[in-house]
């Protein structure tokens, strides 16, 4: 398991990471969500043994990543936000390169390579990654992060920029291997990804974590009311002064308000703002999601 206690990291004056605590589980995917800037490569470097925190404390499955950094770090498997391959070598010779680092030789790394490379469904090729399209180097990335059987897998935003097929393949990948009983932490700024995928989310903003429960209790406990979006011909002043509305509200430029609403009251909501007298283009109802949650914890939306 990983337990943060206290992180926090400075780059001079910008406090990246400020004070967060979190546990994530073995067997289960953990997710750190946050828009761009939030602090989330920031934090899983720490955990990974890449940079150092300026306080706080990071154990591995109860081993401190600052005293025995060496044992921590053989628990991990890692794959970066950044593709780590070798463009002119191919899938299986990046693979061996990655195997041999962390100790794998002989048969043993032979045979696991070509395991990892019918799960994530590469094992036809054999032209040099140069070739590969995105989809396929982020798989062979996620290949190269498992092929030790880590206990621990950190994963950075391991979808970004690919098609769907690829995405829904990894997440396979990933929620096989904590099937299978390792940890899983994973980044990433898509709300319906953390949404399916994660047992257990901590929400991050501006290097702080806003919420963590599982997916449904923060739906429950924030996300109860609907959120009914409206967007028309106003401005905020005008809207609050035709719809005085005490439950939360925000208005993220002009013409736009997002009010949130108990579940039984939406249709009450809807006649009043249709009522109001102002020029409204057009209302939706959104139902509880982590889209909402994140809408009041932060006041913004986090979009793709
Ligand atoms: N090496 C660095 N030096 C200075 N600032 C950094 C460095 N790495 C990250 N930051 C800043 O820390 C903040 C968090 O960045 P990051 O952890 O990469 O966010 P995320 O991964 O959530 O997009 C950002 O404001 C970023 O500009
Ligand atoms: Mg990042």
């Amino acid at each position: 398991m990983i337990r943060v206690e206290h992180l926090t990291r400075r780059f001079g004056d910008l406090v990246a990471v400020d004070d967060i605590s979190f546990d994530a589980a073995p067997g289960r995917i953990t997710g750190l969500l946050g828009p761009n800037g939030a602090g989330k490569t920031t934090t899983l470097s720490m955990v990974s043994g890449l940079l150092r925190p300026t306080s706080g404390s990071i154990r591995l499955d109860g081993i401190s990543m600052a005293e025995r950094p060496r044992e921590a770090k053989a628990l991990l498997g890692v794959v970066p936000q950044e593709v780590a391959l070798y463009e002119e070598l191919s899938s299986r010779e990046n693979l061996e390169f990655w195997g041999s680092l962390r100790g794998l030789t002989g048969r043993e790394l032979s045979a696991r390579i070509e395991e990892v490379l019918h799960v994530v469904d590469l094992a036809g090729r054999r032209d040099p990654v140069s070739k590969f399209s995105g989809g396929m180097k982020r798989r062979l990335n996620l290949a190269a992060g498992i092929l030790h059987r880590p206990r621990i897998l950190l994963l950075d935003e391991p979808t970004v920029g690919i098609d769907v097929q690829a995405r829904a393949h990894i997440l396979d990948v990933i929620r096989a291997t904590a099937e299978e009983g390792a940890t899983v932490l994973y980044t990433t700024h898509y709300l319906e990804e953390a949404e399916e995928l994660c047992d257990r989310v901590a929400i991050l903003d501006h290097g702080r974590i806003l919420a963590d429960d599982r997916v449904d209790d923060l739906k429950r406990s924030l996300g109860e009311g609907s959120v009914v979006a409206v967007h028309g011909d106003f401005v905020e002043n005008e809207f609050r002064r035709a719809f005085p509305w005490d439950g939360p509200i925000h208005f993220p430029e002009d013409g736009r308000a997002f009010l949130t609403t108990g579940r039984g009251s939406v249709a009450r909501l809807l006649e009043q703002v249709l009522g109001c007298g102002l020029s409204i283009e057009d209302v939706s109802v959104r139902e509880p999601s982590l889209q909402s949650v994140f809408l009041q914890l932060t006041g913004r939306e986090l979009r793709d």
